[in-house]
């Protein structure tokens, strides 16, 4: 709270609404008291209204700078690792070194999938998108893991969160080994977070070893991937969990919300437009659909609701690409060419100057995902794995308070009472 307050006038009468102040970023008017007068505020998108207090993760899209728990993306890419940042999330700590040994090892115990499982995915298509299967299974935990789930207790909550992000990989690597008819390889001790995922993945036997080169970028992609605040998947998580539903089942709902292209589906987005463009000559062309108001086509991996500036993670992101690439001795690919050119022709272009469209995480990761052998339909299934320790950390931070029920109130447009009258 502040000593401020806002004044807001309606036909003569002044409500006065507390502004309430972030250790970061703008006042916020606390406008609660507003349905006492007779009042809703109408934000259709959420673009001016915070839903909740959160500690976790702070955004200043118009500087471009991304903190989780106060420290910068750039300096958790370059010296942390994922599951680091994973228990900074959950603690709002950095770990000591054993508590990181202790984390490291809870994720390793905690790695494989129950044998049932192996069953359920016999009852789901081969060909079903994988984002469907994580939905699916990721809900299906809630009714393995219902028993011993208080949500009201630390320890039940602690061995959720800490479950679901040791799991996610697994799951992730079944979901591709389903879809391809390959028999599920086990997680293996030895491996670390993101070796054991692409061992999981690939593994073919004895002849398949991990590339550390790409294990460190699989690490990065889902350490720039954690956590994004109240993102529409999050807000997902969050408003699920706000009537007290079963975590598993919260988290499968942020799963379906972040599936659209206008979010975390937008890399596997970014790579199918790029196939679509298919020569550099015809990007002019593309530019130009995307201007016209009357195409709905929109370069894939551009813009933001927040970043109005160079997402943070978007320039980590093409660093990492450069590296993948050079490891693979493929950087003079052409899709990488086009996506470089493509950036190029938008970052000069009035239309997206104005404004203030740059690329987003998304334009690269696909590009770094297909360069490792990821199928396009499994690029958000990489997004899921890297941004579980963010959905349930929300979680958890509103369940281990109070928590009131989000529930959002509306502009009604339909018609006014009418009487029924029956058809004869
Ligand atoms: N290509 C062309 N024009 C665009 C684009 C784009 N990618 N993004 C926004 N615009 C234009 C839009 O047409 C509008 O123009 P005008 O003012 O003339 O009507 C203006 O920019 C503002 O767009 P908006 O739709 O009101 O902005 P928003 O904040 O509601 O949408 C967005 C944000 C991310 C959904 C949108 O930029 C978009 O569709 N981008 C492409 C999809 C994408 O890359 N999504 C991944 C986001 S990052 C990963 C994640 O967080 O999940």
């Amino acid at each position: 709270m502040t000593d401020k307050s806002a004044r807001l006038t309606i036909d003569g009468a002044e409500i006065e609404l507390p502004v309430l102040s972030p250790t970061e970023g703008p006042d916020v008017i606390d406008i609660g008291k507003l349905t006492a007068q007779g009042y809703f505020t109408y934000d259709p998108g959420f673009v001016s209204t915070a839903s909740c207090d959160s500690s976790i993760t702070y955004i200043d899209g118009d500087n471009g700078i991304l903190l989780h728990r106060g420290y910068p993306i750039e300096q958790l890419a370059e010296k942390s690792d994922f599951l680091e940042l994973c228990y900074l999330l959950l603690n709002d700590a950095l770990p000591s070194a054993s508590e990181k040994a202790a984390f490291v090892n809870t994720m390793k115990e905690e790695a494989s999938l129950d044998a049932r499982y192996h069953d359920l995915y016999k009852a789901l298509d081969q060909n079903a998108h994988p984002m469907g299967i994580m939905c699916a299974l990721v809900g299906a935990m809630s009714g393995h893991y219902h028993a011993g789930l208080d949500i009201t207790v630390a320890a039940d909550r602690d061995v959720t969160c800490n479950r679901l992000i040791a799991k996610m990989p697994t799951l992730a690597a079944m979901t591709y080994r389903h879809g391809k008819g390959l028999p599920f390889v086990a997680p293996r001790a030895d491996l670390g977070y993101a070796e054991n995922f692409l061992n999981m993945m690939f593994s073919d036997g004895d002849n398949y070893e991990v590339n550390p080169v790409l294990a460190k970028a699989m690490d990065r992609i889902f350490l720039l991937h954690a956590d994004h605040e109240q993102n529409a998947s999050t807000s997902t998580v969050r408003l699920s969990g706000s009537t007290g539903a079963n975590p598993y089942a919260c988290i499968s709902a942020g799963i379906a919300a972040l599936w659209g292209p206008s979010h975390g589906g937008a890399n596997e987005a970014v790579l199918n437009m790029l196939a679509e463009i298919g020569d550099p000559s015809n990007i002019g062309n593309y530019v130009k659909k995307a201007k016209d108001k009357d195409d709905p086509f929109r370069v894939m991996g551009f813009g933001h609701r927040v970043y109005k500036n160079f997402d943070p993670r978007a320039k980590v992101m093409q660093q990492t690409c450069h590296e993948v690439l050079g490891e693979l001795g493929v950087d003079n690919d052409p899709t990488l060419q086009m996506a470089q050119e493509l950036e190029r022709i938008a970052l000069e272009d009035d239309f997206f100057v104005d404004r203030r469209l740059y690329p987003n995480v998304d334009f690269y990761s696909g590009i770094i995902l297909k360069a490792i052998g990821i199928p396009t339909d499994m690029f958000t299934v990489i997004f899921t794995t890297g941004r579980t320790p963010g959905w349930i950390a929300h979680w958890k931070e509103m369940v281990s308070v109070n928590y009131k029920i989000g529930r959002p109130r509306q502009l009604y447009t339909g018609s006014s009472s009418r009487d029924y009258i029956p058809n004869d």
